[in-house]
């Protein structure tokens, strides 16, 4: 895989420095003191807890379950062991500065809009973006330009926006405050990151990326490049998806100049809890070490056996499995190994059935299942037996169904990107009712509707719902896949604006 600029793996001396954790480090020494507490959390280590959730989560992790307390510094003003962890983050990631999130990814992006994009200014964004960007534009009164992804007919799943697309945008609104891209898809798809990056900077926009689904990125030469690698301004990265530290915890990265790393910082602080845990602080810091220090080593082992299985699911009657042929859309570029999407439709079954037939025939949990695929995420905790063990269910599935015959190729549904009629924040706050899904069509949508995960919202505040929208919807609820968002969580009825099209 051609990347345009080089992965530089770290010299001795950033070796040896990434060896150190020093807030996991400080959390143990300050723990090794048994000190007497009268601070939060009042369950002073586990002893005052209940007793069966003590003994599962055990009195060690509890011991370090601590709270901003001087000796611990503060994650919303570091200046001690927070601040050197932040520090070599930044350092491992080629970033200038780093900043922990132990609020997600969500908050990450969050901060990183709402840092650059005022209320009335222009983002310009992929359409199949996780419902934190959208949330992220209503709060901050933004006007999302949207570009529509490219839609792959084959898999039923949307991939990133053609470069040409970006050109057209940044031509019709050079007065846009910052551009979104998202690195990887869910399904691993990556765009040109640093062409779309310098086409951008050209035109003096920044670049926010979304590498939610990217940690592993910045530590193996043969996988897609990284945000910072394409030089981008910022990205939020879930190092709790693919970096290994523990869930909830995630990274934001800054470098350069366009985007104000005290912004960031005063935009994370104001968004995160004051109440920050410390768990996640130390895994993170310490997953950082695992990255930095042994990233390539883990990495390589994986990509090895995210190929095997591949090639594996590729025997398999009735399966096929997205692989670099994608790079035949404009939009994608690279393709991350370790994600594979099979899909199911050679044997007549919706993704959402073979989840099924995973869990209650092998015990087996997939990342997320649509109407065609399965994802199955491959990461450093994965070995030799537990491919073994997914080829052989896999290939269970394929005989049990195999009778089935196939869906025909016209059966691909895909979400139909909708219309924006007014400002996604005036959409939210405007006067609203309530009435059936089955006829919302041509009215203007007042909420959230997505299917999660992926969590791409179907329909955002302020956009146009169409028949297809309906339809598209109602299939995956007669799939029974986790659609969500509306106050009615039955989906009989949604919240639409109450005036009619078209608006004043
Ligand atoms: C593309 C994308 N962006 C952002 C997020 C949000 O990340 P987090 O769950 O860490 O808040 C997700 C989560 O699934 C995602 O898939």
């Amino acid at each position: 895989m051609e990347r345009m600029h080089q992965y530089k793996p770290h010299d001795r001396d950033t070796q040896a420095k990434q060896m150190r954790a020093p807030l996991f480090e400080g959390l143990l020494e300050h723990a090794a003191h048994h000190p007497l507490a009268f601070h939060i959390p009042g369950h002073k280590s586990g002893r005052g807890m209940d007793d069966a959730f003590r003994e599962m989560i055990g009195e060690r992790a509890l011991a370090l379950d601590l709270i901003n307390i001087a000796p611990l510094d503060d994650l919303h003003a570091p200046h001690g062991m927070i601040r050197e962890a932040e520090r070599l983050a930044a350092e491992a990631f080629g970033a200038d500065h780093a900043f922990f999130s132990v609020q997600g990814t969500s908050t990450a992006i969050m901060a990183m809009i709402l840092a650059t994009t005022g209320p009335g200014e222009k983002i310009i964004v992929p359409r199949n973006v996780h419902k934190s960007v959208l949330s992220a534009i209503v709060f901050a009164g933004a006007l999302p330009i949207f570009i529509y992804p490219e839609m792959d007919r084959t898999f039923g799943i949307s991939h990133g926006i053609s470069y040409t697309s970006l050109e057209r945008a940044l031509m019709l609104h050079p007065d846009a405050r910052a551009v979104l891209l998202i690195n990887p898809t869910y399904f691993g798809v990556s765009c040109h990151l640093h062409t779309y990056v310098e086409l951008s900077h050209a035109y003096g926009v920044p670049v926010l990326v979304d590498e939610a689904h990217g940690a592993h990125l910045y530590f193996h030469p043969d996988l897609p490049s990284s945000a910072m690698e394409a030089g981008a301004d910022v990205a939020a990265v879930s190092m709790h998806k693919l970096g290994g530290s523990m869930t909830q915890s995630s990274l934001l990265l800054q470098q350069g100049k366009r985007v104000s790393a005290q912004r960031l910082q005063a935009f994370m602080s104001m968004l995160q809890t004051t109440s920050t845990s410390y768990l996640l602080l130390a895994s993170l810091d310490t997953a950082r070490r695992q990255m930095a220090t042994r990233g390539k080593e883990l990495l390589s082992r994986t990509i090895a056996l995210s190929q095997r299985l591949k090639n594996a699911i590729r025997t398999i009657p009735g399966l096929s499995v997205l692989d670099d042929s994608v790079l035949a859309y404009d939009s994608a570029y690279a393709l991350d190994p370790t994600k594979i999407t099979v899909q199911v439709a050679g044997l007549g079954i919706s993704g959402y059935e073979a989840e099924q037939y995973l869990r209650e025939h092998a015990r087996i949990e997939v990342e997320l299942s649509d109407l065609y695929n399965v994802l199955f995420l491959i990461t450093p905790a994965d070995d030799e037996t537990s491919i073994d063990r997914l080829i052989d269910s896999l290939t269970d599935l394929s005989a049990a169904f195999q009778k089935n015959g196939a869906y025909a190729p016209t059966d691909i549904l895909l979400p139909d990107m909708p219309a924006l009629a007014m400002s996604p924040r005036d959409a939210f706050y405007a006067d609203v009712e309530r009435i059936p899904l089955s006829g919302s069509a041509g009215r203007v949508m007042a909420e959230f509707i997505m299917v999660y995960p992926p969590g791409i919202p179907i329909l955002m505040p302020g956009e146009i719902i169409t028949q297809d929208n309906i339809d598209y919807i109602e299939a995956n609820v007669a799939q029974g896949l986790p659609v969500q968002g509306p106050e009615d969580a039955t989906l009989a009825t949604i919240k639409v604006i109450k005036e009619r099209l078209p608006l004043r």
